[in-house]
């Protein structure tokens, strides 16, 4: 087998990769999340305002990661992709499920937080959080404990990891976006800084995103049939 070219990827993911797996998108349903306003469960004001729902929706949430919800053939494809590239793959994903791990993908980067994860309100230390957690939740990191809240970005707050994110996007030869409707930054403004820094930029969805026209390829369709395709040539290409 001849060596891979050595060329420097990086993945955007969103709701639209886990579709298929069972998951409801943000956007779809009027706008709801699961029968909720974004507003009244994904900010600040809202967890001040009504910590009991907040907590409750995100229990919710993570009780379904143990249900029957499993990884799709596009989840698969993005671990494939990073077996053959190694360190010069990077996933970053918008998504709070675990289903990118479920597929086998390690190099992944959570810019919104981690539904299977939580903090310390006081001290900001994580936790793995397999459970429910409420009002009544306290850490156990300090003394007295303190309360503790979900791992997930809220609007208004900064996503994570956006120092390595940037420099991924600097070094890429290549940016695709996967399922995501480019409605919310910073991750909606990727595409532009990938082509400023002269990466080929590709889009993968369902249907042409927010900012579509910012991607110089795009392929529509279900991402459970058009990523594995898509990885499949692209390794092909590559070797
Ligand atoms: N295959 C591919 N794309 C799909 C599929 C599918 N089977 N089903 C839906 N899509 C597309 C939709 O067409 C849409 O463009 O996925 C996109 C999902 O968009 P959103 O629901 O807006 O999700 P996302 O872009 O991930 O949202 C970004 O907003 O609410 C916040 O923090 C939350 O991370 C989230 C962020």
């Amino acid at each position: 087998m001849q060596k891979m070219q050595k060329k420097n990827i990086v993945v955007l993911t969103g709701a639209g990769i886990s579709a298929e797996s069972g998951l409801g998108t943000f956007r779809d349903n009027n706008g709801l999340w699961e029968k909720h306003r974004v507003e009244d469960v994904a900010t600040p004001e809202a967890f001040e305002r009504n910590p009991e729902l907040v907590y409750r929706f995100y229990n919710e949430r993570r009780k379904q990661l143990f249900s029957d919800i499993e990884p799709n053939p596009a989840h698969y494809a993005l671990a494939k992709l990073e077996q053959a590239l190694g360190e010069r793959f990077l996933l970053v994903t918008q998504n709070v499920d675990n289903l990118h791990e479920r597929a086998g993908s390690k190099r992944i980067l959570h810019m919104h937080g981690e539904l299977l994860s939580a903090f310390c309100c006081y001290s900001e230390k994580r936790f793995v959080l397999t459970g429910d957690i409420d009002v009544n939740s306290r850490c156990e990191c300090c003394t007295p404990a303190q309360p503790v809240r979900p791992d997930i970005v809220w609007f208004g707050e900064m996503p994570y990891h956006m120092e390595s994110i940037s420099k991924a996007l600097q070094q890429a030869d290549v940016f695709i976006s996967i399922g995501t409707s480019g409605n919310v930054y910073p991750a909606a403004g990727f595409v532009r800084e990938a082509n400023f820094y002269g990466a080929q930029t590709i889009e993968l969805n369902l249907e042409p995103s927010e900012n579509g026209t910012d991607f110089q390829a795009a392929e529509y369709g279900k991402a459970g049939e058009v990523v594995p395709r898509f990885v499949d040539n692209l390794i092909a290409e590559l070797n």
